[in-house]
């Protein structure tokens, strides 16, 4: 037998993770209840599988073998359309932490690159991977870019961005193409940006060097990213720091909806984190020095996330808004979580990234 310990969810997939009990029934169980093979017998034991949460979560689905990384993105946003609250920063007090670390010079990226950087708003701005279209709105509505492009994986990834920047008429285009095989005109983008969504890129030294050409001279590339392990892999430091802050919780923001408690999160393996999205952080842990050997880095903001992203996974839901001892709460992991990062006990998974266009590539501007 196993006793259910946590869920783990990424991206809109769902796992849980059990501790084998030291039963002979034990392999008997687990064939009873048609798990696969490779999980019979395996210690010391914290045992992933979402086949057993699809049985325990009931209506709730589990995402599993996408088709496509299309209809995998179109069902996420289905979900949060539905009201589904999964992810970390789907609260409030959480995303105000998230984006005070992403503010440069106590301005948002879109405000500083109109009045410090460019000190004019871009004539045209490229977002990689825009989606539903929030980076697109943000940057229209700071009036960070005259003219915007935005590229995704497909047509219907569209629909929400399309009816979100009606009034941006003839100044918004959206096309549809592969990031990873993408070709640029050079020298014409004032800003190239990406949200969330550079994480799933894999053809990164091409992509780099690609943005790299099409900026124009004093152009600026941002992204705001998932940069921690690939293929979330969670280093069992970030693993340990999680468990321990959710055993500080009580009970009842702890409990999945399901009625399961989370005591731990869980690390799938690659296979699992492909299965529910194949790109899903394919070389997130490569952005960063790439980014440094590219561009002139002006800001490099830790927004933090490595403890937060794990622990609030599938639970977020339970934390009410605006109450201020939930609120207090929040801001203790979030205080918790940047010593940590500032001592170096944990890298930040997140990052804000602004660099300047490099004379030429792999050589740094004289000082
Ligand atoms: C996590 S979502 C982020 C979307 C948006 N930037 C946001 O913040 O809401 C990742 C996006 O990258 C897109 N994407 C993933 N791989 C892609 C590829 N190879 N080419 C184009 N878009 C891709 C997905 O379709 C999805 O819209």
């Amino acid at each position: 037998m196993f006793e259910v310990i946590g869920k783990f969810v990424h991206s809109g997939g769902v796992g849980v993770a059990a501790r084998k009990l030291n039963s002979p029934e034990y392999n008997d169980n687990l064939a009873a209840s048609k798990l696969p093979p490779h999980y019979h017998g395996q210690t010391p034991a914290v045992l992933r599988f979402s086949e057993a949460f699809a049985r325990l979560e009931g209506p709730v689905e589990v995402a599993k073998h996408q088709s496509s990384e299309v209809e995998h993105w179109n069902q996420i946003e289905e979900q949060a359309r539905a009201g589904q609250q999964i992810f970390w920063l789907n609260h409030p007090r959480v995303a105000k932490h998230y984006y005070e670390k992403a503010l440069v010079d106590g301005l948002t990226w879109q405000d500083w690159m109109i009045r410090e950087a460019l000190g004019r708003p871009a004539e045209v701005a490229l977002e990689l991977g825009c989606g539903k279209g929030d980076g697109l709105v943000s940057v229209w509505r700071a009036g960070a870019a005259r003219r915007l492009i935005g590229v995704d994986l497909h047509e219907t990834r569209f629909a929400a961005a399309r009816e979100r920047l009606k009034d941006a008429g003839g100044s918004l285009h959206l096309k549809a193409e592969d990031i990873n095989h993408i070709r640029l005109e050079a020298s014409t983008y004032d800003l190239i940006y990406a949200l969330q969504s550079f994480h799933h890129f894999e053809n990164l030294e091409y992509l780099f060097s690609e943005i790299h050409r099409a900026l124009t001279p004093d152009g600026f590339c941002v992204l705001n990213e998932y940069v921690g392990p690939a293929r979330f892999q969670w280093t069992d430091m970030q693993l340990r720091l999680t468990t321990q802050l959710l055993g500080l919780l009580p009970l009842n923001l702890r409990m999945y909806r399901n009625g399961i408690e989370k005591r731990a999160e869980g690390r799938s393996s690659v296979e699992q984190v492909m299965a529910v999205c194949p790109s899903e952080a394919v070389r997130s842990d490569e952005i960063v020095p790439l980014f440094h050997q590219t561009f002139d880095v002006v800001h490099h903001n830790l927004l933090g996330g490595t403890i937060q992203h794990l622990l609030y996974s599938g639970i977020v839901l339970n934390f009410p808004h605006n109450d201020p001892a939930t609120d207090h709460l929040i801001d203790c992991i979030d205080g918790l979580e940047r010593v940590f990062i500032e001592h170096g006990i944990v890298l930040s998974d997140f990052a804000l990234l602004i660099g300047k266009k490099r004379a030429a590539p792999g050589k740094r501007r004289p000082a």
